[in-house]
């Protein structure tokens, strides 16, 4: 049997890994400022994380939501008081995809409307709505494509008001990522976010924060939706989660009301999830990671900006991204295979930063240096090439 070829995969296999470092089958070290696409939260292999996952393994790694998880609810008071929402409910499951997906099933029940208002260069997951409210017509199948999602451009506070105006009474709910990750680290202003808020609460709308990828500490802040000092209904979350072990979950508001049987699942919430997740938490706590992540971000994204050649250097806590010019357009390959640094990227252009969360200064600084002997080598070679056409 072959695997289901749809991944483009760089040819390096990562036998280990601890803290911002992965090793592959010969040993070479890389630095990982991606994160493994932003899952990386409190670093690879945290000791407290595996202790606690081997712990629970010894007792029960899973018993189906049909009897009492009594770790289910310690995971929702640790959540509720590190997020700042503890009059939020808890519903777990095992994705990003699945979050947003029951996050915009959930706004339907409870306005038993059919409109979901999402943006340019969403991405939101794979599964049927989450896809269909996904700005990328090449990932959406022909039976999701439904005519209930309304695309508006980000940040444009007009077209949302003429959009309420026009369709408020249809409207269940917008989604909105607080900065946008797949579609290149763009982030929401706080002054869209606000307009959200007031628009969804005069339309009777949910307001969905999509947090899979900017939420849980990685803006500097629990979620990046806090900077604009609003609440959102629902926030969906995952990646961070669980640090690796696939967790994810929607953070409710207190009026929304829960039904038995409106939302369900096999494995979500199951022990041995819930574990990862209470040492991830429990980790950020201790070593004050959210505050790390905001300090640690603002040094990088400043000597970033102080860089020659990149372009548009944006971005909140560890969650950076900035533009490559045609000229360094090898420099995220030129990382990996030749300064042995994983990175992330958004098409067509943007190198995208995601480091864990408990990153060290030495290794920013690392990064950094890197960085910029890789641009410096890059233009060597340009210029070799320029001076080697002109003496032909
Ligand atoms: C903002 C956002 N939402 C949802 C998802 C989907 O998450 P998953 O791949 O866990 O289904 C992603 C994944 O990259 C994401 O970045």
């Amino acid at each position: 049997m072959t695997l289901f070829d749809v991944y483009p995969l760089n040819n390096i296999t990562i036998t280990k890994a601890q803290g911002s470092y992965v090793w592959d089958e010969n040993g070479v070290q890389y630095l990982d400022m991606y994160g493994g696409h932003a899952v990386i939260s409190i670093g690879h292999t945290h000791p407290h994380w595996v202790r606690r996952i081997e712990e629970q393994l010894e007792k029960i790694a899973f018993y189906s939501n049909s009897v009492v998880i009594p770790i289910q609810q310690q995971l929702a008071e640790k959540l509720g008081k590190v997020s700042g929402k503890e009059d939020y409910q808890l519903f777990l499951c095992n994705s990003g995809a699945e979050a947003n997906e029951n996050a915009l099933k959930l706004a339907s029940f409870y306005t038993g409307k059919k409109k979901i208002v999402a943006f340019s260069k969403s991405f939101h997951g794979r599964t049927s709505l989450a896809v269909a409210a996904t700005d990328n017509p090449s990932i959406v199948a022909p039976v999701n494509e439904i005519e209930n999602i309304i695309f508006l451009p980000f940040n444009d506070e007009q077209a949302l008001i003429n959009c309420f105006n026009k369709q408020g009474k249809e409207i269940a709910a917008v989604i909105i990522e607080g900065i946008q990750g797949v579609g290149g680290i763009n982030i929401a202003s706080e002054s869209f976010l606000k307009l959200i808020r007031t628009l969804c609460d005069e339309h009777n709308a949910v307001y969905i924060a999509d947090s899979v990828q900017c939420g849980y500490g990685r803006s500097g802040m629990f979620f990046s939706h806090d900077y604009a000092g609003v609440n959102a209904d629902i926030y969906s979350m995952a990646k961070g989660m669980g640090n690796g072990f696939p967790i994810g979950g929607i953070l409710i508001a207190p009026h929304i009301q829960p039904k038995y049987g409106m939302l369900g699942t096999t494995f979500g919430g199951n022990h041995l999830a819930c574990a990862a997740a209470l040492a991830v938490l429990e980790v950020i706590e201790e070593e004050k990671l959210i505050d790390v992540a905001k300090q640690r971000g603002m040094y990088l994204l400043n000597r970033l900006k102080a860089i020659d050649g990149l372009k548009n250097v944006r971005g909140k806590g560890l969650m950076i991204g900035f533009d490559v010019p045609e000229e360094l357009k090898d420099l995220k390959k030129k990382l990996l295979f030749d300064y042995n640094i994983f990175t992330g990227e958004a098409k067509p252009n943007v190198i995208r930063l995601l480091p864990s969360l408990a990153i060290s200064r030495k290794q920013v600084d690392e990064f950094l240096e890197a960085l910029q002997e890789a641009i410096n080598e890059i233009r060597r070679e340009k210029n070799v090439e320029v001076s080697d056409t002109t003496n032909a």
